[in-house]
């Protein structure tokens, strides 16, 4: 779907603005764990040497049939740094419903920090339920299960250098998400190929 000029120059983009709304003020880039463990990485190394910049993580549940259906988004891990005056930029992976996003924002903003910013790499506008709006956005993607650069389905593909598009093979393979894990034998799909995982 994106290969990796294209996650490349879309991160320097975001860095540049990001620092460009930054002035010359001390920022907190916190990384919504797991998924934008690269994004973040590679953002923070594309910002100006001359920024101050501190980082720190937060976990929340993951994707699934629950989290869809019942729109509930659970804390799994705060941050471990106070961000009480800090102006801190929340790093995000994807966008798609808004409630995880929505969540943290409440979240964080209660932390009374200096000032939040949202920076995304990806969003899917297509099932927003949650009218949030990210102050930085990367690239849309078209209404489809994605992973690599971060992003996962059942924690794997994570480590894939570009994004691409789950095939519905692989869905096929794994059986619905709810399944996983619950006594149903798990089949594992083959090596990727083209860039389908
Ligand atoms: P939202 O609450 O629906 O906005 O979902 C945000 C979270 O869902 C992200 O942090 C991702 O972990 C996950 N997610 C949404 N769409 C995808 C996708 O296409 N691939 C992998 N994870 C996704
Ligand atoms: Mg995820």
């Amino acid at each position: 779907m994106f290969d990796e000029a294209e996650i490349a120059l879309t991160v320097r983009r975001l860095a540049a603005e990001v620092a460009r709304g930054s002035g010359d003020e001390a920022i907190t880039l916190v990384c919504v764990l797991k998924g934008a463990l690269f994004f973040l990485a590679d953002l923070a190394r594309a910002l100006p040497a001359h920024l101050d910049v501190t980082l720190d993580c937060i976990a929340v549940s993951s994707y699934g049939a629950s989290h869809r259906s019942s729109g509930e988004v659970r804390l799994v891990k705060d941050a471990s740094t106070d961000l009480e005056g800090k102006h801190v930029v929340i790093v995000e992976d994807i966008v798609e419903d808004g409630l995880t996003l929505e969540y943290l924002t409440g979240l964080l903003s209660s932390r009374q920090p200096a000032s939040l910013r949202l920076c995304v790499l990806l969003d899917k506008p297509y099932r927003r339920r949650a009218a949030v709006r990210a102050d930085y956005t990367g690239l849309v993607a078209p209404d489809a299960f994605i992973v690599g650069y971060g992003l996962d389905y059942q924690e794997k593909y994570r480590n894939l250098p570009y994004l691409a598009r789950l095939s519905p093979k692989a869905f096929e393979e794994w059986g619905p998400a709810s399944q996983i894990g619950r006594g149903r034998p798990v089949k594992l799909p083959g090596a990727p190929r083209n860039r389908e995982a």
